[in-house]
């Protein structure tokens, strides 16, 4: 009895890994290593005492699903694996819908020959779109997404809801993560994107390391409490064990569910800021530059749904998710390169 876990290798991925191992399961991972290294699972083994079965392989391959499925006794699939890049997806828009929506298509064919029903699938607060009002409820109508990537996974949304109605041995949960941050308490995982980083943490944690000069602040004329954009960041390690929380509901269900995984506490770009230099005692040097194209002013969840049905709710605040952030950068200065 395994739990497949596609992109497992990366950033979200391995920190799943990491609590899944320790909670006991038999984890198999299935990743093509385009944004990870195999090192985060060489750390999880580390860290864990236990290890993934890995296969360095691409859920486009049917064959190499089939191998996977015919070799271990799966229950049930954990699936990040997809590019995540919104800039780039504007810029390569065939490989998103390539790799995230006729990717995914190509896994739960696989996971339908193998008799394999239970899906978990990595989704975005992306998926509400430019109109919704904040804070966003799950009940709320999706898409009007800004990015081939918002849309690839507003799309796969709509083939799981179709997928689950049409055959109904299938239990899936889409999670909607909000802005997933931090790193594993050790510092000895954390997130290790390859070049600039496109994301707020990872590039404040860089200019505090040295390298990088200083912080651009998309935007500094929002409606927002201080003018800067406002998100909901969440702990990797709280999102990790949201999709704990969700592979003990999905045996309860059948169908498709979707749930945020958010704290619903929206900080603003500056409040990040400060966050960081207090954990980390370094001054953060910063320039407040135009709006960010296709970025939205602010939004954050509505938490209740996950708290209620999936009995999981964030147990880490801002501070932890900055003391970990720094943690894993100053022992890790090139990432799992170092
Ligand atoms: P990540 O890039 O670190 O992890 C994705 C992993 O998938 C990588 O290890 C990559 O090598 C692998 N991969 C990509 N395409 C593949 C393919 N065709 N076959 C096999 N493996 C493949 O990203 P992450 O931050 O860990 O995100 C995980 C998932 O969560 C993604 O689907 C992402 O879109 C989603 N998500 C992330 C965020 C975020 O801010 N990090 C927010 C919302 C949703
Ligand atoms: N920001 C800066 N400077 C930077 C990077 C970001 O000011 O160098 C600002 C942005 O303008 C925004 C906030 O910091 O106001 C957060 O930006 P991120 O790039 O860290 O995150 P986003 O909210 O833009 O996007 C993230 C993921 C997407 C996902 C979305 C919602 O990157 O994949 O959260 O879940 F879709």
């Amino acid at each position: 009895m395994a739990i497949l876990v596609t992109g497992g290798a990366g950033y979200i991925g391995s920190h799943t890994v990491l609590a899944l191992l320790e909670r006991g399961e038999d984890v198999v991972v299935l990743d093509n290593l385009v944004n990870a290294s195999e090192e985060s699972l060489h750390r999880v083994a580390q860290l864990t005492g236990k290890t993934a079965a890995f296969y360095p392989g691409d859920i486009r391959d049917s064959e190499c699903l089939a191998r996977v499925f015919g070799e271990h006794q799966i229950t049930s699939v954990i699936h990040f694996a997809g590019l995540k890049a919104v800039g780039e997806s504007v810029q390569k828009p065939l490989e998103y819908y390539q790799n995230n929506v006729a990717g995914t298509l190509v896994l739960l064919e696989a996971m339908r020959q193998a008799g394999v029903h239970q899906f978990i699938f990595s989704s975005s607060a992306t998926v509400y779109g430019e109109h919704s009002p904040v804070p966003y409820q799950e009940s709320m109508p999706i898409g009007g997404t800004t990015s081939p990537y918002g849309t690839s996974k507003w799309m796969v949304e709509q083939v799981l809801q179709d997928f689950a109605k049409a055959d109904p041995l299938f239990s899936i949960i889409a999670l909607r993560y909000f802005n997933p941050v931090g790193a594993h308490e050790s510092g000895l995982m954390g997130e290790d994107p390859g070049g600039v980083p496109n994301n707020l943490l990872p590039y404040i944690a860089q200019v505090a390391i040295g390298q990088r000069e200083q912080l651009s602040v998309f935007g500094g004329d929002y409606p927002t409490k201080d003018g800067t954009g406002v998100r909901d960041y969440i702990h990797v390690m709280d999102v990790a064990q949201g999709h704990l929380a969700a592979m003990d509901h999905l045996k309860q269900i059948a169908g498709f569910k979707a749930y945020n995984l958010g704290s619903g506490i929206g900080y603003s770009v500056l409040e990040m800021v400060q966050a960081f230099e207090k954990a980390s005692g370094v001054t953060i040097a910063y320039q407040i530059l135009p709006r960010r194209a296709g970025d939205l002013p602010a939004f954050w969840a509505d938490a209740e749904l996950a708290k209620q049905e999936l009995g999981w709710q964030v147990q880490r605040g801002l501070d932890v998710m900055m003391r970990d952030t720094w943690n894993w950068q100053r022992k890790n200065p090139r990432g799992y390169r170092s």
